[in-house]
């Protein structure tokens, strides 16, 4: 069985919260991810500093002409992020020069993961009509993932529902991130392609990312814990 990490969300604009809720993941040597949200509100020296003697997935899911991408990538060097995000909507010049940012602007060892978004877990099929995509969910997240590893991405953030057939299109080595997570008795807010970490663990994440189930819980150490028991095989 696969081993399957937990990642915790950072979704705040408040800088004293975001401190808290990383010491949450720090007591249970939990990695953290930081996103928009956060870097928008609270500024790029503050996601430095966050990030200082920690793992962090820095989630940006950066989408725009090549050029454009790499110079981001660059300058999200000083942060080390363990893990970053891009669209593979982005299209092959995009990534291919994604991957050459990170080989060129890291140093060796301290080089980041380069994840390829597939479909956002908010879109369902009725979503991806309403963009003209005609096929499904599964579908496209397979098109996208084959495009993304062709050109050299480490691995892929997709549903849960995808994971099982990705894991066996790509076996064990593709590292494959997981959102749309969550505990059975509770609401899904606007994620669609959703699932247990139990599940989610049995069909082959390598790493599970939970944000609201666990912030807005009424004790998140306690869901944390319950979580991570259910990653155990
Ligand atoms: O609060 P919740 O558990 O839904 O948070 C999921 C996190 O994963 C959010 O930060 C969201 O941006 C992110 N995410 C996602 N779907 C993707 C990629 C990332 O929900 N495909």
């Amino acid at each position: 069985m696969i081993k399957t990490g937990l990642i915790l969300a950072i979704d705040t604009k408040d800088l004293v919260l975001a401190e808290q809720w990383a010491n949450i993941a720090d007591a249970t040597g939990q990695m953290i991810k930081i996103g928009m949200e956060f870097t928008y509100a609270c500024g790029f020296k503050a996601v430095k500093k966050l990030a200082q003697n920690r793992q962090v997935f820095l989630d940006l899911k950066l989408h725009d002409i090549p050029n454009t991408v790499a110079s981001a990538i660059a300058s999200l060097a000083p942060v080390k992020p363990a893990m970053l995000t891009i669209h593979i909507l982005g299209g092959k010049d995009m990534i291919r020069a994604a991957r050459k940012a990170v080989d060129e602007n890291f140093p060796k060892g301290e080089k980041p993961i380069l994840l390829g978004v597939t479909v956002l877990t908010s879109m369902d099929q009725e979503n991806l009509k309403s963009i003209n995509i005609h096929t499904t969910p599964l579908d496209q997240v397979l098109s996208l993932a084959k495009t993304a590893l062709e050109v050299g991405v480490d691995g892929l953030v997709c549903s849960p529902q995808e994971v099982a057939t990705l894991r066996k299109a790509y076996g064990e080595k593709v590292i494959l991130v997981v959102p749309g997570i969550r505990l059975s008795d509770v609401k899904a807010d606007d994620q669609k392609r959703i699932m247990t970490p139990a599940l989610a663990h049995q069909a082959g994440a390598s790493w599970i990312v939970v944000g609201r189930p666990i912030t807005q819980a009424q004790n998140p150490q306690h869901v944390v814990q319950e979580i991570i028991s259910q990653l155990q095989d």
